[in-house]
């Protein structure tokens, strides 16, 4: 099976014409771009192969929630999946495991598809894998509450593992394969356990580049990588791509 590749583009680049060339080079089979907000309408208008990503949604339906988008008007829009639980938002905007859980069930309740990003940061690791282990599936125990009980499609539902020291803007740490599928396995026994499903995809994100982007991608424990920084420049995204047999 192709594994997804999934263009993170975080609060980049500036201008709508810079996005739509970026999408250009982006636009293929398995790639799902995640342009800002203000850009997902006119990326979707110019992309004919690849899906779209919205980088949060709200946890609401609708109402006095000034500033925010709902799950459902992202939908409208044709965006298929939502990052939620991003490390960026978890750390500088403060969202809490509860609040990524309230926004995992509003998102799957109008079919979009769920990329949940989960991830230890240095201090953990630091401490070891036992550590790092034991934080990502806490991360999951309270992400993961509000759907024990929900019915949706299994495929709807792709996590992330992101260690934020790993992450090229955070640390940029380098991370192995091996050990990044070690934390893979760790992860699918875990929601196994939870939810009792495992036919979920599992994605790896932090510093995935030309380089190293098919290391992973080689990883029966990985169905794809998220992407960052990489995902800005064409060259570097080209390369990914390759790596993925795109
Ligand atoms: P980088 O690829 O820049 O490390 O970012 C990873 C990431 O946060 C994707 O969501």
């Amino acid at each position: 099976m192709s594994k997804l590749i999934i263009a993170n583009w975080k609060m980049n680049p500036k201008t709508a014409r810079e996005a739509v060339r970026l999408a250009k080079v982006e636009d293929k089979t398995g790639v799902v771009i995640a342009p800002p907000l203000a850009f997902i309408d006119v990326i979707r208008k110019t992309v004919r192969h690849a899906k779209i990503a919205a980088q949060n949604a709200a946890g609401e339906e609708k109402g006095p929630w000034t500033g925010e988008v709902s799950p459902a008007m992202l939908a409208s829009l044709g965006v298929r999946y939502v990052i939620l639980g991003h490390s960026e938002r978890r750390m500088k905007l403060h969202e809490t495991d509860a609040d990524i859980a309230k926004k995992i069930v509003a998102a799957l309740d109008v079919g979009l598809k769920v990329i949940l990003c989960v991830g230890e940061p240095l201090s953990v690791r630091k401490k070891g894998t036992i550590a790092a282990k034991r934080f990502v599936k806490d991360q999951l125990s309270v992400d993961l509450k509000g759907i024990k009980n929900f019915k949706f499609q299994i495929s709807n539902l792709v996590i992330a593992y992101e260690p934020v020291w790993a992450i090229s803007t955070s640390g940029g740490g380098k991370e192995t394969p091996e050990d990044a599928a070690a934390m893979a396995k760790n992860i699918r026994e875990f929601v196994h356990f939870k939810l009792r499903i495992s036919h979920f995809k599992l994605l790896y994100g932090g510093s995935v580049s030309g380089m190293n982007a098919r290391g992973f991608l080689a990883r029966k424990e990985f169905d794809g990588v998220l992407v960052g920084s990489a995902s800005l420049k064409p060259k570097e995204f080209r390369k990914i791509l390759r790596a993925g047999n795109r």
